[in-house]
């Protein structure tokens, strides 16, 4: 028997404060957490959903520093953002807090004293990273060296971003402080450590044992992390910026952001009700965190180790975490903005919050990752949220209009295919309701879309357009029932398309019906008389996805010349005019071409330099073959000292430039030119 809870916390992943929302974050996390706990609000529950900024941890210092600003102003700008994007999306949260606020540091100090106290954490030295110009420890992301994996001059100490790989500043070549430069020195330093190892167990009976419900894909992971042994984690950081540890010989140090940011739910809960103890403290709430599939093991793994080494919270009674979703099949990434930024879309798409909740909802990354494409969305808008749901709203209102004054017509008798439809509908309710709260939020999605789908058929088979001739009786009943269902697809839509919703209850005239009402045939009494009918969707023109399309290809453009720009060779030191004057470079052509024996690379080539005819011996055979050199004209510096390469003496130099891809080109007069012609 499943258990009965009488009330539900829910939390949303708190977004990191150092960038804008966009459509990834949205279909992993709050879409799906939105949907569930308007859905439970409808039905009457007693039910919070806290969310709020993540304000701490070091790429928020980083950026800070790229800006020249304080981190504090960083995240008062994109906490700002966020909650105001957010609400602009519907996003029904009880209330959107920060890390940064007074209630939090109190709580998330209380945390870890009380763990410290009670000797639940360990402490340890090791040798970190320092910085001696600016004395700093550095974190991971604060070291910059060159990647072993594939030779990124610019990887950090926990990730190379070029080839992906992870990294530790111990791997990098050449590691180097990006606050100062300087070359970083190892220091001792002391840390303490959540021993997750002590917790294993706990863990093992409480997720593989009693959670055998949850997602594969959190299962799953879970799964592997015990199997792969569980290790101390450190759950403080020498850094400036955060909440400082709170005891004794602790100075310059803070809770890692990772220990701090999940305590952000119940200082939430805290800032949201006096009350906050009957959801964190009592084993009839049902706790729920949303969140991406990159952070399971915080909240799976780790935040319940800390949950149960407190002892006075309850754990979480599911994860039910979402995969990626990807951006017109790349990686959405932050870093290359390459994304659909939500507040963006807010203002681009004003009036459509809806459309974005349909299509990433439809779309969501349920059980592997999935892609966004603009043409994907232009097509649902218009096969179904136009041509499905709007259409049959609005075939339903416009009849009413025009044959009965807007009033709502009486239900007489029900045919049998009328009872078949009624049943139908009544149906929806029983699998939409199993689908939200098994997390299965795409197929409730249809089901919720297949009222109007079932509405659509009815007037279509139906045809009272063609019956009002022959039997306006009868007209009276379809138009009843294509009314009920239309205010039986405002309660089924409401948790996915909330302005929507609100939008058919305004023309249908009704204030907002209670969940359990859904699949009932009289939500609206005869003679009722309903308000304007007005489109609920609109046509999504080519125009406008084009110009999303061209958005992200100018994007794509961008981040490949910024790359190129990653592999130019730096500039040389200074020469003097004089220096440049000693080169003699001529105009020259390519007499005879051949391959050097018994070498991969050397090109034996005779020249005319005008001057002369002479023997150059060019390291180019791997990128022109001695048949396309034949009369070419090249740039030749003629007065470099003779060398002797495999017994041949070559007497000066071909000019030449590498590309970013490290291929060679010859560098060629603009114009046939005169051989001997001086270059300068
Ligand atoms: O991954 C992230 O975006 C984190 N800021 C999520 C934190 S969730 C919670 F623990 F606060
Ligand atoms: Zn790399």
């Amino acid at each position: 028997m499943a258990k009965e809870f009488k009330r539900y916390l829910v939390t949303s992943a708190l977004p990191y404060a150092n960038g804008p929302v966009h459509i990834g974050h949205l279909a992993g996390v709050y879409i799906p957490s939105d949907i569930y706990t308007r859905y439970l609000r409808l039905k009457g529950c007693d039910v919070i959903s806290v969310c709020g900024s993540d304000e701490h941890g070091v790429p928020i210092t980083i950026k800070a520093r790229k800006e020249g600003v304080t981190p504090q102003q960083i995240v008062d700008r994109y906490h700002a953002l966020i909650k105001k994007s957010f609400e602009g999306l519907g996003m029904s949260f009880d209330i959107y807090s920060r890390t940064s606020s007074k209630t939090h540091a109190e709580t998330a100090s209380d945390f870890f004293r009380k763990l410290y106290d009670e000797g639940k954490f360990i402490e340890k030295t090791s040798m970190q990273y320092y910085d001696e110009e600016a004395q700093t420890f550095l974190a991971d992301r604060y070291i910059v060296g060159t990647c072993p994996k594939c030779g990124n001059d610019r990887a950090y100490g926990d990730q190379c971003e070029k080839c992906g790989s992870t990294l530790s500043p111990d791997e990098l070549i050449d590691p180097h402080s990006a606050v100062s430069g300087s070359v970083p020195v190892k220091r001792e330093t002391k840390h303490w450590y959540l021993p997750l190892d002590r917790y294993e167990g706990f863990l093992r009976e409480w997720i593989l044992e009693g959670h055998k419900e949850w997602k594969t894909n959190v299962y799953g992971q879970c799964k592997s992390w015990l199997d792969g042994g569980l290790q101390p984690r450190a759950v403080s950081r020498d850094l400036d910026w955060g909440i400082p540890v709170p005891v004794e010989g602790a100075e310059g140090k803070v809770l890692y952001v990772w220990f701090d940011a999940p305590i952000g739910y119940i200082s939430a809960t805290k800032d949201l009700t006096p009350d906050w103890e009957k959801y964190w403290k009592s084993e009839d709430t049902k706790m729920v965190h949303f969140i991406g599939k990159d952070n399971i093991v915080f909240h799976c793994i780790v935040f319940p180790s800390m949950l149960k080494a407190h002892g006075d919270y309850i754990l979480p009674e599911n994860v039910p975490a979402n995969e990626f979703l990807n951006l017109e099949g790349d990686k959405i990434s932050t870093s290359r903005n390459w994304a659909v930024w939500l507040h963006e879309y807010l203002e681009e798409f004003p009036g459509k919050e809806d459309v974005l909740r349909y299509v990433l909802c439809a779309n969501a990354p349920e059980t592997k990752d999935n892609d966004f494409t603009w043409k994907d969305f232009q097509a649902r808008n218009n096969n179904e949220l136009v041509a499905v749901l709007g259409n049959f709203v609005n075939r339903a209102l416009v009849l009413t209009q025009k044959y009965y004054g807007g009033k709502v017509p009486a239900c007489g008798e029900l045919n049998d295919y009328d009872r078949q439809t009624v049943a139908e509908v009544a149906a929806v309710k029983a699998s939409l309701e199993g689908n939200i709260e098994n997390y299965r939020f795409r197929e409730a999605l249809k089901d919720a879309m297949n009222i109007s789908r079932i509405g659509n058929k009815y007037l279509a088979d139906t045809e009272p357009w063609k019956v009002v001739k022959t039997d306006p009786k009868r007209v009276e009943t379809i138009l009843n029932i294509a009314l009920q269902i239309t205010a039986n697809t405002a309660i089924a839509i409401e948790p996915f398309m909330p302005f929507s919703a609100a939008k058919i209850l305004g023309m249908l005239a009704v204030e907002k019906f209670s969940w359990e009402r859904l699949g009932a045939m009289d939500l609206i009494p005869a003679g009722h008389a309903i308000g304007e009918p007005a489109l609920l969707f609109e046509k999504i023109e080519d125009d406008v996805i084009q110009h999303q399309l061209d958005k992200l290809a100018a994007t794509k453009a961008a981040n490949e010349a910024a790359e190129s720009n990653q592999s130019i060779e730096p500039q040389k030191d200074t020469i003097q005019f004089d220096d440049f004057q000693k080169m003699d470079i001529r105009v020259s052509t390519i007499l005879e071409a051949e391959k050097v024996a018994k070498t991969k690379k050397l090109l034996k080539l005779t020249v005319d330099t005008g001057i002369d005819k002479r023997v150059i011996v060019s390291g180019i055979a791997e990128h022109f073959t001695p048949e396309e050199l034949v009369g070419k004209q090249v740039l030749v510096l003629v007065n470099l000292a003779p060398r002797e390469l495999k017994g041949i003496l070559s007497n000066g130099m071909i000019l030449m430039a590498e590309d970013a891809s490290g291929k060679l080109r010859l560098l060629q007069p603009g114009e046939t030119t005169n051989n001997g012609a001086v270059v300068g």
